[in-house]
């Protein structure tokens, strides 16, 4: 039985009718990182591991959702406002329903099944994933029109407001427009974007650290509040800008002495980011291997050193990767500390770099490293197999 067809059994034995099917994708990031909430430019792709949602409408109000995962249910009324945050996987749905009700749309009620396979804590966004296909759910079983950039929008808001992470708009943007055999250019101010075609005969080859440190969530935060106090500083003698994306780095190097060494350094992993995300994009269009590799090392090196969001694992793994036949690139994905390195991979070579990097990590760390082979997938939508 295919995945489609057993979510849809499972959903006929629970709750007696049938369902329709709707998925959203993880996604990796090949570079921009820590640059979305600073206004700047991102380059992430949607990959084939996903969160899929069996649904069919009630017409009472209530939210029923079950997740597959966790094995837990959880049910709620839609009319009565919105619940309390409660630190539970339900803050995801439940948010992204108070967001869209937020937004205008009027939603009744609807009973969900969940199932996700995008590894949790891991950096590839299982969260976006079932923010996106929960809310691609509920606004299709209501025959709303959906626009994928305002669902986008709200599911990052549900994860702003309801459920506290302070989030930037890459990872619900592209769950939400990915492409493919594409990753997207986004920038984050305007959200204007393009898709960038990636090479033929190339695998997104991700490689989790299995660590997670539970820094990641504080210290994203303490980035962020580094970054708006650059602005604020160099907005004394800059008068004109409005976030990191509006500073040159002749203007960073010139006004240097406004800020602290850590500031500063935040900064300048900000400002040649983003600089480094339209390289790489104009690397892809003309096929320019040796520079996109290039720019990766640097990325990662940035993240590093300046921005300081690396651990020794991903380091690891960013290292022993170079060691290997085939790759084009790689990097850390995601937020950091911890998660996962992207890996851009010849297709013939995917299998040996997969063993290779295995084998030497483990050597190292004596921990398993779980490798996916993904390919750049579409965004949310209904399936209909
Ligand atoms: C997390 C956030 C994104 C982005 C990245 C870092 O994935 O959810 O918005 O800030 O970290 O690039």
């Amino acid at each position: 039985m295919g995945d489609a067809q057993f979510l849809r059994a499972q959903f006929a034995t629970m709750f007696g009718r049938a369902a329709t099917l709707y998925q959203a994708p993880g996604r990796v990031n090949l570079i921009g990182e820590h640059t979305d909430y600073n206004d700047g430019f991102v380059l992430p792709a949607a990959i084939d591991l996903a969160c899929w949602v069996a649904a069919a409408r009630r017409e009472d109000g209530k939210l029923r959702i079950y997740s597959a995962n966790v094995q837990e249910s959880v049910e709620s009324d839609l009319g009565r406002g919105p619940q309390r945050r409660s630190g539970k996987w339900w803050d995801y749905p439940l948010g992204v329903a108070w967001a869209l009700q937020e937004a205008g749309y009027r939603l009744h009620g609807a009973d969900l099944y969940v199932r996700g396979d995008v590894p949790l804590g891991a950096g590839l966004s299982a969260s976006a994933a079932i923010e996106v296909s929960v809310g691609y759910a509920l606004l299709d079983l209501f025959g709303c029109a959906i626009d994928r950039t305002r669902l986008a929008l709200a599911c990052q808001r549900a994860e702003n407001e309801f459920v506290g992470m302070r989030c930037g708009i890459m990872d619900q943007f592209i769950s939400c427009h990915g492409q493919a055999g594409h990753a997207l250019l986004l920038d984050c101010r305007s959200l204007e974007h393009r898709a960038a075609r990636l090479p033929d005969g190339l695998r997104l080859v991700v490689c989790n650290t299995m660590v997670r440190h539970s820094l990641a969530a504080s210290e994203y935060n303490v980035r962020r509040m580094q970054c708006e106090e650059g602005v604020k500083r160099l907005a004394e003698v800059l008068p004109q800008i409005r976030s990191l994306r509006d500073v040159t780095h002749e203007d960073l190097q010139r006004h240097r002495d406004r800020l602290s060494d850590t500031v500063y350094r935040r900064c300048r992993h900000v400002v040649t980011e983003n600089d480094r995300v339209q390289r790489f994009a104009s690397a892809l269009e003309r096929g320019d291997r040796i520079s996109l590799k290039q720019l990766m090392a640097d990325s990662h090196r940035s993240l590093r050193d300046d921005y300081e969001v690396s651990c020794a694992e991903l380091d690891l793994m960013v290292d022993v990767a170079s060691q290997q036949t085939g790759l084009l690139g790689a990097r850390m994905t995601g937020g950091g500390f911890g998660g996962c390195t992207i890996n851009l991979v010849e297709a013939v070579h995917a299998r040996n770099f997969q063993s290779g990097v295995a084998a030497a990590y483990r050597a190292a760390t004596r921990k398993d490293p779980d490798i996916y082979l993904c390919e750049a997938a579409d965004g949310a939508g209904r399936r209909n197999d």
